[in-house]
């Protein structure tokens, strides 16, 4: 959905340029019709009953989820912020999971007042607490386990999840006493199960290992009595970020596999996808400020920083950028730089582009999952803003931060 047109960057219908001439820069731009047709895709490929619960941490707008909404969708929510957000943005309660090592009362709490599908519990802790929240509330809480499975998803180590050394999820091998002992606790209605490996998964094979395993664990379950309604086997499915050398994942063969898995068991899905679904759904404009050459390295410093899109400072992930407009100037090799006081505040290093005069504007791809979530106020910089395209009309659906919202709250 974002293609060039005569050497001129669209969002849709909509020039690029005419975003920026009216919003300024930096700004993400995202679009409608991309997020449309990527949550058909996955909601096509499967045939059993189910609900994709949007991973909201991968863009939180409220627009954003709220398009998501619309078409069905329920949200997968970390924090009591991302339910008020789901909330807000009339995503229906009863399709929404909670998952997140650390819930504190007064979250688990608010889910249980709004009355969400289920809390996916990581700990025996944390068992203890939710049966202990729900009694004070005299209600019976929908749970279902976080279960480590142990497979390696073979994705980045900090964001792999899956893996005993992890922090999340409750070991595979104290899973089935766990779901024993929330059997017998009064304000506990065991609902379901669920796992999420990592993030970024080209191949999904990895999911497919560990359902079987986690199908495994269930027949055994359901011989001592446990009922289980639903399976959720989390998010994690990747994007192409560098079409040189990374290939979509076939959702397809994602779905057969799960159901697979799964076939004997009577249960809805639970589908966590955040990534996928909003990815390449989104766009980080920018402008060059200068050039600038120290030795034998180029840099072309822009107005985007490490504080609006993280994960090349972070991951060293790939972003592939390239010019608004392109002129056919001679290309350059050079670092992409952005104006925080850090050396690790760059987009990409020793990377091939067509020159792009100051004053002028780059584009960084793939960023509509984890890009504006991730962004930060460091370096007292107002957070950008971001802009919906739908066919040929945008709407700003986040203003550009102010200085003053730089300072809200603060007291001299
Ligand atoms: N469900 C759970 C329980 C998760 O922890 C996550 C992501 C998802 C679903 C959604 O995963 P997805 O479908 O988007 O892969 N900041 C990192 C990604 C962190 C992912 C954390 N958990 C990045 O920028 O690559």
């Amino acid at each position: 959905m974002f293609e060039y047109k005569n050497n001129e960057l669209y969002a849709e219908g909509v020039r690029v340029k005419n975003i920026v001439d009216n919003v300024g820069s930096p700004v993400y731009v995202y679009s409608k019709g991309h997020f449309k047709a990527q949550f058909e895709k996955f909601n096509k490929a499967f045939s059993r009953e189910h609900v994709i619960a949007f991973a909201i941490k991968s863009n939180s707008n409220l627009a954003v989820i709220k398009t998501f909404a619309s078409l069905g969708a329920g949200a997968d929510i970390v924090s009591k912020g991302e339910l008020f957000r789901a909330i807000k943005a009339g995503v229906d309660t009863s399709k929404i999971v909670f998952s997140g090592v650390a819930k504190r009362d007064d979250e688990i709490e608010y889910a249980l007042e709004n009355d969400i599908m289920m809390i996916n519990v990581e700990s025996e802790d944390e068992l203890y607490n939710v049966n202990r929240v729900a009694e004070k509330l005299n209600k019976k809480a929908r749970i279902a386990f976080r279960v480590n499975p142990d497979v390696d998803p073979k994705t980045h180590p900090y964001i792999s999840t899956g893996l005993k050394k992890n922090k999340f999820g409750v070991p595979y091998e104290e899973a089935y006493d766990l779901y024993l002992k929330a059997k017998e606790l009064k304000n506990i209605d065991v609902y379901g199960i669920q796992f999420h490996i990592g993030s970024q998964l080209l191949d999904t094979t990895p999911i497919y290992d560990a359902s079987v395993r986690v199908a495994d664990l269930m027949r055994r379950l359901t011989d001592k009595g446990v009922e289980f309604r639903v399976v959720d086997v989390g998010g994690g499915v990747g994007i192409v970020y560098d079409e040189k050398t990374d290939k979509e994942p076939d959702v397809n063969l994602y779905a057969r596999q799960i159901e697979e898995a799964f076939r004997d068991f009577d249960v809805k899905l639970v589908l966590e996808p955040g990534r996928f679904l909003v990815g390449n759904g989104g766009i980080l404009v920018s402008k060059v400020i200068y050039h600038k050459t120290n030795g034998q390295k180029n840099f072309l410093i822009i107005d985007a920083g490490m504080n609006d899109l993280l994960r090349p400072s972070l991951y060293k992930a790939y972003h592939k950028i390239a010019p608004m407009k392109k002129t056919g100037s001679k290309a350059i090799k050079c670092d992409i730089v952005g104006p925080i006081c850090e050396t690790g505040d760059f987009f990409a290093r020793d990377y091939e582009i067509e020159d792009v005069p100051n004053g002028n504007f780059i584009v960084v791809f793939s960023a509509g999952a984890y890009g504006f979530t991730m962004a930060s106020n460091y370096n007292s910089r107002p957070r950008p803003a971001e802009v919906l395209v739908s066919g040929d009309s945008y709407r700003v659906v986040r203003e550009r931060e102010s200085l003053e919202d730089l300072i809200k709250g603060e007291i001299l």
